[in-house]
């Protein structure tokens, strides 16, 4: 059974990295609760959720997709751009260790999970605010081994490349005004009809989105996907989209 590893919400939820979004003040109980509405979904789907305990001390720690990167083989433990963020690190990868080899990415490298969409055995890494040059070539240092190569793309106008785009599946879904596509151009391509709704998780055949982008659902329920929302309406006020708050692997 695929395992989804989570982290409950930080106390200090308020005190967030924003790069895009202005600061509104986040009901942090409200937060909790969507959170764990989103990990019921998630074993609703058939996963195993393993729920961490909150780290009071890393507001952003909810988001546990940025600290690492889980590939069959490895876990790239990674040195988040936002500095605020690096102490994540630790205790994920504690997490981690019964699961796989751990590897990590060294300073300078900056490189946030967030900005790293797999398809196949390639690596598609987001230059941007908080993924580095360097960190893009110490992750395709440690996992050309094992057979992946990495792709960098400039991320222009958003905080990770999978708040502009993710993978369907079969196609991808994106926001072409916040990433250099030209990476994409061999693949099938659906673009958003509101600017934040790129980042969905597809699990099996369900395709997981916020519930705040009905338009942008309606066009990929045209389109035969099969769609389960969740409301996480507190989270996105801290930049969250559904793919940071979990790290689903077999
Ligand atoms: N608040 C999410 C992040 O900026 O990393």
């Amino acid at each position: 059974m695929a395992v989804a590893l989570t982290r409950a919400v930080s106390p200090d939820l308020n005190s967030c990295e924003l790069e895009f979004l202005d600061r509104t003040p986040i009901d942090v109980l409200r937060a909790a609760e969507q959170h764990r509405d989103y990990e019921r979904l998630l074993e609703s789907l058939g996963l195993r959720v393993i729920s961490l305990s909150a780290e009071p001390a890393l507001p952003d720690s909810v988001f546990v997709e940025d600290p690492a990167i889980v590939l069959d083989e490895i876990a790239v433990i990674c040195r988040p751009g936002a500095a605020s963020r690096r102490s994540e690190a630790a205790s994920l990868a504690h997490a981690l260790a019964p699961f796989r080899k751990l590897k990590y990415v060294q300073s300078p490298a900056t490189i946030e999970g967030g900005d790293v969409m797999r398809i196949g055995k390639t690596l598609y890494a987001g230059l941007s605010r908080r993924t580095n040059e360097e960190g893009i070539r110490q992750l395709a240092d440690l996992i050309q081994p094992f057979g992946y190569n990495v792709v960098a793309v400039p991320v222009l106008g958003s905080l990770h490349l999978k708040s502009a785009i993710c993978s369907l599946g079969d196609a991808l879904l994106l926001n072409p005004q916040w990433i250099d596509a030209h990476a994409f151009e061999s693949f099938e391509r659906i673009e958003v009809a509101e600017p934040w709704s790129a980042n969905v998780l597809r699990v099996g055949e369900t395709v997981i989105m916020p519930a705040s982008f009905p338009e942008t659902r309606r066009r990929l329920e045209t389109r035969g996907y099969k769609i389960a929302t969740v409301d996480i309406s507190e989270l996105q006020k801290a930049e969250a989209g559904v793919t940071c708050s979990s790290l689903i692997f077999s």
